[in-house]
């Protein structure tokens, strides 16, 4: 089957892109490759029928600490714009960091530091390679570095995050493989063996099976990594970078698909903890950019509690050689029922008609180190477009003296405290609202003073305003006037005469609490708006820029938008902000419940009726 331009790319064609840049990349045997993953053909070529299968490849070589990245056409494995990128390091790899953890443990200085501590297997421990940050601290300027995170397993040996090390921090040079020194800020005592993770003793007997039957099938159509259901067309991909990605998102209406969303991803990702103390100022995981969710995607063929009919995808990364690595079952979609559509019941009639609704889950699960992040992409009957973020795992353990309060956070077990956080996510959407060209307006409902025309205060002002440019588009919620964000297409209009559009409508969310001032506030600026809006630029993907490890904040949304672009008329992307703020409970903990956060996008006037009158009524 020949692979789609947007399909993700397949076994061989990873392989095929390591082996060109291996052969003539000009790198020495020390280098490995980052990142082999899809080069996005453009709109244009899209459109033309012209696209070619092109992989992005990105190469890190230790002996010289530079990176390298470029284009590798698949069809003859030659390569364009193949070069180094100065003053900038590539993301931490899985293998690195497993490479770390050996070299650590096996480290005379470290296992003596250990032994202070009252530990002496080594096999039972677990040392991970977080990225440094950038703080200018003047001896780490233009290395490559780890700062490391110790902790011992438990005795049962499923859960290896356990018992923490506090304040124990190996610091490693990733091009020489070097432990710089360890940071020792004194020894608190190791927690107790919580025991084991997989209870099997004493767990409920009272939960009968709930099964979902769906006895004709689903009410999808799969087509290699394209899906219709419901009117909605949408395309699977998939990138090493953001994981789930979904491309050409549009819903049949009136005989055409009517385009809403050319990309839609979860571009970027921070969790700022608020403990200063010791090394803990630097835990602030930029996990897209700085190691990659897509690499960290689980293979759901280990564990997958959806119901009913499921359809997988499976993806391939790759390993630090440019191996391809199948993640068996990385994508999962099923269909789920979702209470009630729309209900009307006329009672002098005694007539009534109630629907339900059903919707479309897409999704993905990435496993980061001790935490789990759920990626849902829901469809609606009606049109409305749901993002959801599940986050469960175990939220990052420290250890405590035992009957010390936690002054940054909250003691959650025996000896374990956990730091207070925030999970930023920014998700890109490449707009299409009825074509290419869009604009962005801005809704406020506003209180008018009282006049002869509203005698009685009862006035609520629709106030809408023109984003016009990438600097007047970078917004933040007010709850005291319900605003919210219309992608609109401005040479299209509705029966009523107004532009068709589509909605951003928010939920839950918070602002960031560090200065934006702060190292790491520079790092993700794109935290202290909710929403940006920006021209798109084929280079600009992750909006705290390409290489965010180590760097002190150079790339990304609040750099590209100096340029203050034209949005009108456009081809915009829409870059939203989602904060949940978090200070871990004990009910957090040994694993955290799923705790989820979400905004929807909803057809403002893109149709003219409600879409989903048609859905029939009654048991289907
Ligand atoms: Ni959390």
């Amino acid at each position: 089957m020949t692979a789609h331009p947007l399909d993700p790319l397949t076994a061989e064609e990873i392989a095929a892109a390591a082996a060109a840049i291996k052969s003539h990349g000009g790198l020495d045997d020390s280098a490995w490759i980052e990142t082999i993953s899809l080069n996005e053909p453009s709109k244009a070529a899209l459109a033309a029928g012209t696209a070619e299968r092109q992989a992005y490849i990105c190469s890190y070589e230790p002996s010289s600490n530079c990176t390298f990245n470029g284009i590798v056409r698949l069809a003859d494995g030659s390569l364009e714009d193949w070069g180094h990128v100065p003053g900038v390091q590539a993301r931490i790899v899985p293998d690195e960091f497993a490479a770390v953890d050996e070299l650590i443990r096996a480290h005379p200085e470290f296992q003596a530091a250990c032994r202070a501590r009252g530990i002496e297997d080594m096999s039972n421990m677990l040392v991970e390679s977080w990225g440094a940050g950038h703080f200018g601290i003047e001896d780490e300027e233009g290395r490559r570095l780890a700062y490391c995170h110790c902790w011992v397993g438990n005795e049962a040996g499923d859960n290896p995050y356990a018992r923490p090390i506090a304040n124990l921090h190996p610091v490693v040079d990733l091009a020489t493989y070097e432990l710089i020194r360890i940071e020792d800020f004194g020894a608190v005592p190791l927690p107790p063996d919580p025991g084991p993770m997989n209870r099997t003793e004493h767990l409920r007997d009272d939960v009968k099976p709930l099964d979902i039957i769906q006895p004709e099938g689903p009410s999808f159509e799969v087509d290699g990594f394209k899906v219709r259901w419901q009117n909605w067309h949408v395309r699977i991909g998939y990138d090493l970078r953001e994981a789930l990605v979904l491309h050409e998102i549009g819903y049949e209406h009136g005989g055409e698909i009517r385009p809403i969303i050319h990309r839609a991803s979860m571009a970027e990702m921070v969790v700022p903890y608020g403990d200063p103390r010791g090394g803990n100022f630097r835990r602030n995981a930029f996990d897209t950019g700085e190691y990659g969710l897509g690499q960290a995607v689980d293979s759901l063929a280990l564990g997958c509690d959806c119901l009913g009919h499921i359809h997988y995808f499976d993806v391939s990364s790759h390993d630090w050689q440019g191996a391809p690595r199948l993640i068996k079952n990385a994508v999962c979609m099923h269909e789920e029922d979702y209470g009630i559509l729309w209900k009307f019941q006329n009672g002098r009639a005694g007539t009534s008609r109630v629907v339900r609704s059903r919707r479309l889950v897409i999704s993905s699960l990435c496993t980061i180190g001790n935490y789990i992040y759920g990626f849902y992409w829901y469809f609606y009957q009606d049109g409305t477009i749901g993002v959801e973020v599940k986050a469960t795992g175990i939220p990052f353990p420290s250890a405590i003296a035992p009957g010390e309060s936690s002054p940054y956070g909250a003691v959650v077990g025996p000896g374990i405290e956990s730091h207070v956080h925030q999970h930023v996510f920014s998700f890109r959407f490449d707009m299409a609202v009825d074509g290419p060209n869009n604009a962005v307006r801005e809704v406020n409902f506003e209180p008018a003073p009282v006049s002869e025309h509203n005698p009685h205060a009862a006035a609520i002002n629709i106030v809408e305003t023109k984003l016009k440019t990438e600097t007047s588009a970078q917004r933040t919620l007010d709850m005291s006037r319900a605003r919210y964000w219309k992608i609109v297409n401005p040479e299209k209009h509705n029966a009523y005469g107004k532009n068709t559009a589509y909605k951003l409508s928010p939920g839950n969310n918070s602002l960031p609490i560090l200065p934006a001032d702060s190292p790491t506030g520079k790092r993700g600026a794109f935290m202290y708006k909710h929403f940006w809006a920006t021209q798109f630029a084929a280079t600009e993907k992750y909006p705290a820029g390409m290489y965010p490890n180590q760097d002190p904040g150079s790339d990304g949304l609040a750099e590209w938008t100096k340029a203050d672009r034209s949005l009108e008329g456009e081809d915009v992307v829409v870059w939203y902000t989602l904060n949940f703020h978090h200070l871990p409970r004990p009910e957090d903990y040994p694993v955290q419940p799923v705790v989820y956060a979400d905004f929807h996008w909803m057809p403002d006037g893109f149709f003219d009726e409600n879409p989903a009158m048609d859905v029939p009524p009654g048991k289907r």
